[in-house]
């Protein structure tokens, strides 16, 4: 087992560097030339450019779409890359060629990896800090799930969760990307999963990914609807993409000590907190922010961080190559058919995770 320091790169026993793989001089990607609608984005040939130092080319097989494109491409997300920019933040794929000073991949090697930006092309450069080898047993179809959309809920339910075996976690949008990783991955934590979900089709997949039980998203019933479930205590954890009512509704639904991980407002309702509620029953509300280990916080923290990381989505890959937990529910659309993909993930319609197939 390599012990990491956070400056070493991460070196693969028996891993030798190999020459790049190339092919194409140019290749197709979606570009945000200036903030506004992502039905905007535009669909041209982009030119390579060399790499840095410590970073990586992939060929992208599969690109996940995820909710916070539309903030991005908007220019309201916590991060502006500079226009003009190829959006997407996930990806699987294989290694074209690796800059100097990286020395834990090589090219030819299958890999997921959290991006910047620059997943919706067929070739993207990435930080090594942020690329993972996917083992043989995954498809790369699946992988790309991994690192952004379970890296951040395995991140936010083991490190600021702190969820145990035996306790109840509640999952708001439970047939969403991170709803339906929060079902995967609680359970294979030992959790009780209850899962909200809005209809009944939703439900169901949640069930099917291994949801305990399984409440309409109604803030109005669903403290009453916990509480019978769980002999009256309430859940122990609660973990909250949505906000809004489900939010509030989730504060009066949690047992004594519980925490409660904000971790998004797909709802579109950024909640107040009314601090007395807290203080009562001892409840814990955690905000998380995955970008902060990925490198996208204030401060680039991805070196700092990486082993960690690294050691989360390895933990990841290998609980779903086992069987340990089910693989990530992906729905497939070609690259061809881009706008039908966002506007899927977009209308509250996706089921999963919504993956466009690059090759
Ligand atoms: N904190 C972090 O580090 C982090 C990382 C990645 C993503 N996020 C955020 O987490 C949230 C969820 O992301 P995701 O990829 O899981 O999205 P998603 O796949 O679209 O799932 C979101 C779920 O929210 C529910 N929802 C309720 N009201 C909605 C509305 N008005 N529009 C759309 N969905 C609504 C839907 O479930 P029902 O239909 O069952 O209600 C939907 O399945 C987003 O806000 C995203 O930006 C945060």
């Amino acid at each position: 087992m390599q012990v990491l320091t956070h400056h070493s790169p991460i070196v693969l026993p028996g891993v030798a560097q190999r020459p790049a793989l190339d092919h194409r001089p140019a290749y197709d990607g979606l570009v945000c030339e200036q903030w506004g609608d992502w039905r905007e984005l535009k669909r041209q040939q982009l030119e390579r450019q060399p790499l840095q130092p410590g970073q990586v080319r992939l060929a992208v097989h599969y690109a996940g779409v995820g909710f916070a494109l539309k903030l991005i491409v908007a220019g309201q997300y916590q991060r502006k890359p500079p226009l003009p920019f190829t959006p997407g933040t996930e990806a699987s794929g294989v290694v074209l060629e690796v800059a100097e000073g990286v020395v834990h991949l090589v090219p030819g090697q299958r890999v997921a990896a959290a991006l910047d930006w620059g997943a919706f092309a067929q070739e993207a450069v990435v930080s090594a800090d942020t690329v993972y080898p996917v083992p043989d047993a995954l498809p790369l179809g699946q992988a790309a799930a991994l690192p952004i959309t379970y890296g951040t809920t395995g991140a936010a339910l083991e490190w600021r969760g702190r969820l145990q075996p035996g306790e109840v976690l509640l999952v708001h949008g439970a047939s969403g990307a991170l709803g339906m990783a929060a079902v995967q991955i609680g359970r294979s934590m030992g959790a009780t999963v209850i899962a909200t979900a809005s209809t009944e089709v939703k439900r169901n997949a949640a069930l099917a990914n291994g949801a305990h039980h399984v409440l309409p998203p109604d803030p109005q019933t669903l403290a009453a609807s916990v509480k019978a479930l769980t002999g009256g205590r309430g859940a122990d954890v609660v973990f909250d993409p949505v906000g809004g009512d489900l939010f509030d509704a989730s504060l009066r639904s949690t047992a004594a000590e519980g925490r409660i991980l904000c971790i998004g407002f797909a709802g579109g309702r950024i909640a107040q907190i009314p601090a007395n509620l807290l203080l009562v029953k001892n409840i814990a509300v955690i905000g998380f922010n995955y970008g902060l280990y990925i490198g996208w916080g204030l401060q680039d923290e991805r070196r700092r961080h990486a082993p960690a990381v690294q050691a989360l989505i390895t933990r990841l890959f290998d609980s779903v190559a086992s069987g340990h937990m089910p693989a990530p529910m992906t729905e497939h659309f070609p690259f061809d058919d881009w706008k039908v993909a966002i506007d899927t993930t977009m209308s509250r319609r996706s089921v999963g995770k919504v993956i466009l197939d690059m090759v």
